[in-house]
């Protein structure tokens, strides 16, 4: 992509966003801003060559594409201190905020910036993030200049702005649900002969081996799961007394919970 990128906000999830980047090649490190406060907890960055600065005028000024990855409750200060250098170079804006609606962003910068509302995952850094995207823009060819971005960062996909709260919870807190879900499974590992180490690697496997399965062959989990549960077998046995803790209903109570939550966001 022949595009300049700033990221204003490089912490936690900038960081990520902009390791994925590089490391999908998309933007050459000389073509990449990054911006905070702290600019010495940027240093691996800046020894691979990409600016790091805490000057966010000069990071919209020389960017096409401006990527706001700021805490919630900053936003709309960060957003109106760089509004005026936002609607003279008139970037493509893209927020990983969250809680902060589409309506909100443009209530800040107007309407005539293209805006787009993302949702990615930790997982960006690795190239295998779930990334939801919102915009007020038409415009096909750069709604999918935008999606292709997030495409080489894993896989996206177009949601309405109020799906975005939920997208929340499910994609970005979904990644310490899975990651949860694989620390009780290695624990149990554990107790059940295997090493810390070569529990990790079979539990990662397995969890990575049934997400491939089911996103290749385009197929609904229960039927798998259908295929592996011999009648009176050793799965059946384990997944009943799963469901009989409260396996599926305590996830699902998990997710309601956090989606309660994020209403309080801001
Ligand atoms: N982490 C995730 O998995 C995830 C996933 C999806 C969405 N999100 C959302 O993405 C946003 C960022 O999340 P995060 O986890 O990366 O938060 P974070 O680690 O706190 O990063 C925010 C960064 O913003 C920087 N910052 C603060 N004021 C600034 C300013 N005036 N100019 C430039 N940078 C400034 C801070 O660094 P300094 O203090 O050094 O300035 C900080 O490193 C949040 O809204 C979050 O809800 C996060």
């Amino acid at each position: 992509m022949n595009k300049k990128i700033a990221i204003i906000g490089g912490g936690n999830l900038g960081k990520s966003i902009a390791a994925g980047l590089l490391r999908a090649n998309v933007v050459r490190p000389e073509d990449l801003i990054i911006t905070r406060r702290k600019i010495q907890f940027l240093l691996s960055f800046s020894e691979q060559g990409v600016n790091v600065t805490s000057d966010n005028h000069k990071a919209v000024n020389e960017s096409d594409i401006v990527i706001f990855s700021v805490k919630p409750h900053k936003i709309n200060d960060i957003l109106l201190s760089v509004k005026s250098d936002i609607l003279k170079k008139k970037p493509i804006v893209i927020s990983t905020v969250t809680g902060v609606k589409l309506t909100e962003l443009a209530g800040i910068l107007g309407n005539t910036i293209s805006l787009y509302r993302t949702m990615p995952n930790i997982a960006i850094s690795v190239g295998e993030s779930m990334t939801c995207i919102s915009t007020n823009s038409r415009d096909e060819v750069q709604n999918n200049t935008i999606a292709g971005l997030f495409n080489v960062m894993g896989h996206s996909a177009f949601v309405d702005d109020d799906l975005m709260g939920a997208a929340t919870v499910l994609a970005a807190s979904g990644i310490a649900f899975a990651m949860r879900y694989i620390r009780a499974a290695m624990q149990a590992g554990i107790e059940i002969g295997f090493s810390s180490e070569l529990s990790k690697q079979i539990v990662t496997q397995t969890v990575r081996g049934a997400s491939v399965l089911l996103q290749e062959n385009n197929i609904h989990p229960e039927s798998e799961i259908d295929k592996v549960t011999t009648p009176r077998g050793i799965t059946i046995t384990g997944l009943s007394k799963m469901e009989l803790h409260g396996f599926s209903s305590s996830l699902v109570q998990g997710v309601l919970a956090s989606f309660e939550k994020i209403k309080e966001i801001k």
